[in-house]
This record gives structure tokens, C-alpha cells and sequence, in this order.
């Protein structure tokens, strides 16, 4: 597996792990909720994925392996995360771990003394695990139960 930068031509399929990770793994967040599910997914389209990528404040990569796109990741400069998805069928390889902790990589070398991110709930064991705490009152978005406000210090920073 490499994790590399989205291409233009990478839209489509990435488009379809963020929204086959949001419908297959986040029940926790959406419990099935149509109106939640559509408000979740309305701007996750290709054309919509293609431009998380800017090439100048954000950076949006790929985990892929065989040509198959394995994961989705977003990165605002230079310390928020905005995206982390995992394909259904690659869960729990450390696909995830590994996008993250090139999401770190990139933010640390532009100058990011601490990552910011929203967590679902589906995932938030998952960053408690690897060092981020709770900021802030959970909210939900979309609709869900909750999203978590989270950050992690990273070396250099308070
Ligand atoms: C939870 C999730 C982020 C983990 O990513 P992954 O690529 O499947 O998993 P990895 O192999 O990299 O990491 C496994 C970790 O997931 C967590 N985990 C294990 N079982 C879990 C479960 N049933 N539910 C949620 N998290 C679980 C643990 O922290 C585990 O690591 P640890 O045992 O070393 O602490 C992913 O499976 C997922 O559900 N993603 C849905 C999309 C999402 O919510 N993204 C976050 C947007 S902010």
C-alpha cells in the first residue's frame, strides 16, 4: 500500500470510499437515519471530492494498493484534519493508522504545532487511541448524536 497524493482522476473512486465508509461503517453516527444519511452525503460527489484538493491550502491523499483506492484523507493546512475514510473492505488493516499518521507527517512539516480534527463517533476510540483528546462540547453534525471536537499536541508544541 502507498499513500499519495489524489490525482483529478482519483475523484470517482475516492468519492465512493468516503461514501460507502460513511454508510457501511458510521451506523453509530447516522443510526440509519435517512434524512441524516442525505444531508451526510449531499456533497459527496466526485465533482465536490475533486476540488478538496487545491494544491495550495489543502491537500487531500490516497491510500491505494493494486490500483484500488483503499482510503481518502484531508488535510487543511496545516493542521486540521477534514477527512479520514477507510474502504468497508479495508477496515481494521491499519489503513487508517497509516493515513493518519501521514496526515501528521505533512501537517508537522508545514509548521503545525498541534492537529485539529472533528471526530465521529465511529471512530473516536480510534484517536483516543493515537493521542487526541477531547476540546470542546460534542456537536452533532448533520444530524448525528455527536461529533468531537479533538486535537493532539504534537512535539514542539504546548
Ligand atoms: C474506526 C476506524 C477509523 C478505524 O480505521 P481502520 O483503518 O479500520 O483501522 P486501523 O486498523 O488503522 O485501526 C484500528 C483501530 O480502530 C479502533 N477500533 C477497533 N475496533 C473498533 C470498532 N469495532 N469500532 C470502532 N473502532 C474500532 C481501535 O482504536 C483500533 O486500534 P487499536 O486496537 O490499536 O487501538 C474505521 O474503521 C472507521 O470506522 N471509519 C469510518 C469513517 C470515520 O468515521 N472516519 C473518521 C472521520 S472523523
Amino acid at each position: 500500500m502507498i499513500i499519495r497524493d489524489a490525482t483529478p482522476g482519483d475523484a470517482e473512486a475516492a468519492c465512493a470510499v468516503v461514501r460507502a465508509s460513511i454508510i457501511e461503517l458510521c451506523s453509530a453516527d447516522h443510526r440509519d437515519n435517512p434524512d441524516i444519511l442525505k444531508r451526510w452525503l449531499a456533497n459527496k460527489t466526485p465533482e465536490i471530492v475533486a476540488t478538496w484538493a487545491d494544491g495550495q491550502g489543502r491537500s487531500l491523499l490516497v491510500a491505494v494498493e493494486d490500483g484500488a483506492i483503499l482510503a481518502v484523507g484531508g488535510l487543511a493546512h496545516p493542521g486540521e484534519i477534514t477527512v479520514n475514510y477507510v474502504s468497508p473492505q479495508a477496515r481494521f488493516r491499519g489503513v487508517s493508522s497509516a493515513m493518519v499518521a501521514e496526515l501528521e507527517r505533512r501537517a508537522l512539516a508545514l509548521g503545525a504545532l498541534e492537529i485539529a480534527l472533528l471526530s465521529t463517533e465511529t471512530a473516536h476510540r480510534f484517536y483516543l487511541a493515537r493521542g487526541y483528546v477531547d476540546v470542546g462540547i460534542p456537536a452533532g453534525k448533520f444530524g448525528t448524536a455527536a461529533s468531537y471536537p479533538m486535537r493532539k499536541v504534537m512535539a514542539g508544541g504546548r
